[in-house]
């Protein structure tokens, strides 16, 4: 009995500790031959301990991989079986945790940390309390943990309803950086005096939902910053992943039946409960809505509809020349640069996806997922000062494909 209780005690205390990524080291391998891609995607698919910070894509496309410290030597002995190389982008993942936010934290909101959820939901209360005439507050779904996906609503007119733009970001959980640059764009539409940007932000009625896996964000700060999917228990293990669960052509392809995968297409459609419900919300405003956007990150590209197939679908012209023109004011800031294209022709085939089923499923015409910054260096544990450049270059882009149909919806 008191073997048990120990037992128990000892689960609980390891249940609210973080894990720990102490000298675990992120690999950069560039596959040259199919069967040296076929080991990749063997390896990704078998062995869990293995996380992969990027898909599988094909010959000459980097793939990311994280690597425990135990299993170092069994992954010099699968590169070497391989004849594969590898160049360490990362060599202690906890030192990038360590140093990603901000030595002296301000407890007020702003675009130089990574905040929780609560925080995130305080503040879209704070500007419907500042701009009453033009913010609304919006539920969108709900989560397995029965958390609410919540977003505003930005509209200057009633006469702007039937050009409604759709934005969410942290629909995987540790890619903290869309969530900020969500909430930064969001800003700026109320406050910037840029007179492109108050023409935009004018035209449009807008619906920003920061937070779309919000079990997964907040079980990325509080236990695993790596996590990535929802937290739905499927047996030993948690989570489908949120970006293949839309019923759209799901699991035709670049998603896993496995739960234990990160990329867990879900049981079926729809299985998990924030995918349900904010498709749900979307149906309900899809026929007034002209654009929907999705904030990914890392990687620095712009994609376009589809996932399933490399062909060039629907509007893909017109999406993919003013992407061009949109990647070019991003870059113009900074320097950044993103490569624009067709999902499963830039990145690699992934069925399930949100934007994917909105295209599909009611021909909405403004589709594009942004990867954000950066292109591994930091991966998904961009430091928190890069909040602000990622989100005005980023906000370059936006004003130039909204611009795009000012005056033509
Ligand atoms: C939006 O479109 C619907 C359907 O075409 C129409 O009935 C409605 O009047 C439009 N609303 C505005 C504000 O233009
Ligand atoms: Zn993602």
């Amino acid at each position: 009995m008191k073997l048990i209780l120990v037992v128990l005690g000892l689960a609980s205390v390891a249940l609210a500790t973080q894990v720990r990524f102490d000298n675990f080291q992120v690999h950069r391998i560039i596959p040259t031959t199919e069967s040296q891609v076929q080991a990749l995607r063997e390896l990704q698919e078998n062995n869990v301990a293995y996380n992969f910070w990027s898909g599988v894509e094909g010959i000459e496309q980097p793939v990311d991989i994280m690597i425990p410290p135990h299993l170092i030597n069994d992954f010099q002995d699968f590169l070497s079986l391989q004849q594969l190389t590898s160049e360490v982008f990362i060599d202690n993942v906890q030192d990038r945790i360590d140093n990603e936010k901000p030595k002296v934290q301000s407890r007020a909101f702003g675009w130089t940390d990574y905040y929780r959820l609560n925080d995130i939901y305080a503040w879209l209360d704070s500007i419907v309390a500042e701009f009453p005439n033009v913010v609304t507050p919006v539920v969108g779904g709900s989560s397995y943990e029965g958390r609410q996906i919540r977003g505003v609503r930005v509209s200057y007119s009633s006469a702007n309803r039937n050009r409604t733009v759709f934005v969410e970001a942290g629909i995987h959980a540790r890619e903290w950086i869309t969530n900020a640059v969500s909430t930064y764009i969001l800003n700026q539409l109320l406050r910037s005096s840029d007179s492109r940007i108050r023409a935009i932000a004018q035209y449009y009625d807008w619906y920003f939902f920061p937070s779309v896996n919000p079990d997964g964000y907040e079980y990325s700060h509080t236990t695993n910053r790596m996590w990535r999917k929802t937290r739905t228990p499927y047996g030993s293990c948690y989570g489908a992943d949120p970006n293949r669960n839309w019923g759209y052509r799901w699991n035709t392809g670049g998603a896993s039946t496995n739960p234990c995968s990160d990329t867990f297409a879900g049981p079926n459609p729809f299985s998990e409960r924030s995918t349900s419900t904010l498709s749900q919300f979307f149906t309900g405003i899809s026929s007034q809505t002209v654009a929907y956007i999705s904030f990914h990150s890392y990687s620095q590209l712009l994609l376009i509809p589809y996932g399933h197939t490399t062909q060039n679908l629907d509007n893909y012209a017109e999406l993919k020349q003013v992407g061009d023109r949109a990647a070019a004011a991003l870059a113009s800031r900074f320097g950044t640069r993103y490569t624009v294209g067709n999902i499963a022709a830039t990145i690699y085939v992934a069925t399930g996806g949100s934007m994917d089923w909105a295209k599909g499923t009611y021909g909405t015409r403004i589709t594009y997922t942004y990867e954000l910054r950066d292109q591994g260096r930091y991966g998904f544990v961009l430091p928190a000062d890069q909040i602000i450049p990622t989100g005005q270059e980023t906000l370059d882009s936006f004003v130039v494909i909204f611009e795009e149909f000012l005056g033509k919806l």
